[in-house]
């Protein structure tokens, strides 16, 4: 029997190190090189109110002080991808956590060593992904369309 079909968004996060380095437009490739399609995307200088939301589940833990700092030191990218499956998609182009641990071919692997600043984050659930988008975007901000050339990008993944 063939799998659920599973649409879903995300909220990907440019961190300020992103900005700051001017990869802005390489990781955005990534994800439009990948087939996910963008919904919703701005520039937003969070607030400590905000980024304490955001990061709400890492509150206690040696480095939130620190993540809170970082994640406020500057202006973010904040976008809402659309596909069938982005969730694990987005988190597995980002690589893992730590920049020294990504593989080659993530944008983590590809363009950090750090630990903390790690210049991009992904929703990890559809739960968390549903309460991430919410701080930053209302429903009218997300734009639902069929870039041109959708069939020949998702027919594969219909199977
Ligand atoms: P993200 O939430 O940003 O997508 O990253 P993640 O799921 O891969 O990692 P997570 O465990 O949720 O950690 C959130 C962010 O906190 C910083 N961090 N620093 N110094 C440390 O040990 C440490 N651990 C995590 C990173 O910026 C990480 O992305
Ligand atoms: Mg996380």
């Amino acid at each position: 029997m063939s799998e659920e079909r599973k649409m879903e968004r995300t909220l990907i996060i440019l961190k300020p190190d992103a900005i700051q380095r001017r990869l802005v437009g390489r990781i955005v490739q990534r994800f439009e090189d990948k087939g996910l399609v963008i919904v919703g995307m701005k520039l937003v200088q969070m607030s400590r109110e905000l980024a304490e939301r955001q990061y709400a589940p890492h509150k206690g833990k040696p480095f939130y002080p620190g993540l809170i700092d970082y994640i406020t030191s500057g202006p973010v990218v904040v976008m809402v991808l659309q596909g069938e499956r982005c969730i694990e998609i987005a988190r597995t182009l980002m690589g893992k956590t730590f920049g020294y641990e990504a593989q080659p071919g993530t944008i983590r692997g590809d363009f950090g060593v750090s630990q903390t600043y790690n210049l991009v984050h992904g929703s990890d659930s559809p739960e968390t992904a549903d309460m991430e988008v919410a701080l930053y975007f209302t429903r009218e901000e997300l734009l639902d369309y069929t870039p041109a050339g959708s069939e020949w990008v998702f027919k594969a993944v219909e199977g």
